[in-house]
């Protein structure tokens, strides 16, 4: 899960796809990371942490990481919150990005759409819980794919 900052969305993306995972009884290992350096080592942003909360999900033991080129290759899929990300991921990557493995993800949700996750970071509460949903409804379709047989 990859967005700027790694301290709004994909740590939300985090929490919540590994918990899921969990209680679908996946054994998955979820991380996340930011295309930006700027708030390395840093928790979430005290909105998402208390969004998070709210829903059930502790994520405040999360720390900001920036994204490496050796995660696109150890990670078998990597979702970027939107296009501005992808560019990023590109530019760390410096390399044709693997073949489907890198995609934006809204396309789970809304295939073709090219739909970003709105960064909350400049705006007030509201913002973090449409965020919230946002990112909980498609990792719920992620998590149905694996249980959908695939023709
Ligand atoms: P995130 O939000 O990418 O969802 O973590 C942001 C956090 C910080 C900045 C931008 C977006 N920033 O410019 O510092």
């Amino acid at each position: 899960m990859v967005c700027l900052g790694n301290i709004c969305r994909s740590p939300l993306a985090e929490g919540i796809l590994q918990e899921k995972a969990r209680l679908a009884g996946l054994n998955w290992m979820v991380d996340s990371a930011g295309t930006y350096k700027n708030h390395v080592g840093e928790a979430p942003h005290t909105l998402s942490q208390k969004v998070a909360k709210l829903n059930g999900i502790d994520i405040s033991q999360q720390r900001s990481r920036h994204l490496q080129a050796a995660d696109i290759e150890s990670f078998d899929r990597i979702y970027a919150m939107a296009a501005d990300v992808m560019d990023g991921i590109r530019a760390i990557y410096g390399a044709p990005l693997p073949e489907g493995k890198v995609q934006l993800f809204l396309e789970e949700l809304y295939p073709g759409e090219n739909r970003d996750v709105p960064d909350p970071w400049y705006g007030p509460e509201p913002g973090y819980h449409e965020v919230f949903h946002m990112i909980e409804q498609t990792c719920d379709a992620i998590i149905a794919k694996q249980f959908t047989v695939q023709v």
